[in-house]
């Protein structure tokens, strides 16, 4: 072979080996961009979504008719939609729902601060509210008194056209 031939071989390879690489620069980088955008995404949706879903608007349950509320606690039954990605379910919730001295409702959620077994109103028929796991007790508030290291959470609680909505659970803001 002459020199001539040996150098235009060389050359050739040269534009291969170059065109390979780029060739498997491409593809990876773009199986990359690929694989990330399609990780990232859902998880982009996944934090939006529950933004949108409050703009939306969607949070507050009506639960019951304002007249039918007493001083004493009542036991209320409701259901919430829930779409958690590609799950969608309607858990039942329950909430003790009374009004105070001055005709405030407030509603408490049933889930003792000790373990989370369900509490009960007056069921030793001493005005409060009783765990029967590990015998907490709680006031009409929702102040821990025995055994419990926190008193009862309460819902967001709002009244439209006589009738009361529930929003979300938060920390109890009746007890200091
Ligand atoms: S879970 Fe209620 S007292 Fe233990």
């Amino acid at each position: 072979m002459s020199n001539h031939g040996k150098q235009d071989k060389a050359n050739s390879s040269a534009k291969r080996g170059i065109s390979r690489r780029q060739f498997l620069s491409y593809t990876l980088g773009g199986a990359g961009a690929f694989m990330a955008a399609g990780m990232s995404l859902p998880m982009i949706r996944f934090a939006v979504d529950p933004i949108l879903q409050k703009k939306a608007g969607g949070t507050w349950i009506k639960v019951v008719e304002a007249s039918k509320l007493t001083n004493e606690p009542q036991e209320f039954k409701f259901k919430i939609h829930q779409v958690d990605g590609w799950y969608v379910s309607d858990p039942e919730l329950t909430a003790w729902i009374s009004k105070d001295d001055s005709g405030n409702a407030f509603a408490l959620s049933p889930v003792c601060k000790h373990l989370g077994c369900t509490i009960g109103w007056n069921t030793e028929k001493n005005n409060e509210y009783v765990c029967p796991c590990h015998g907490a007790h709680y006031t009409k508030d929702g102040k821990n008194l025995v055994v419990a290291p926190k008193p009862l959470d309460e819902y967001d609680l709002k009244i439209e056209n006589d009738w009361v909505y529930l929003g979300p659970i938060k920390a109890n803001t009746r007890v200091k």
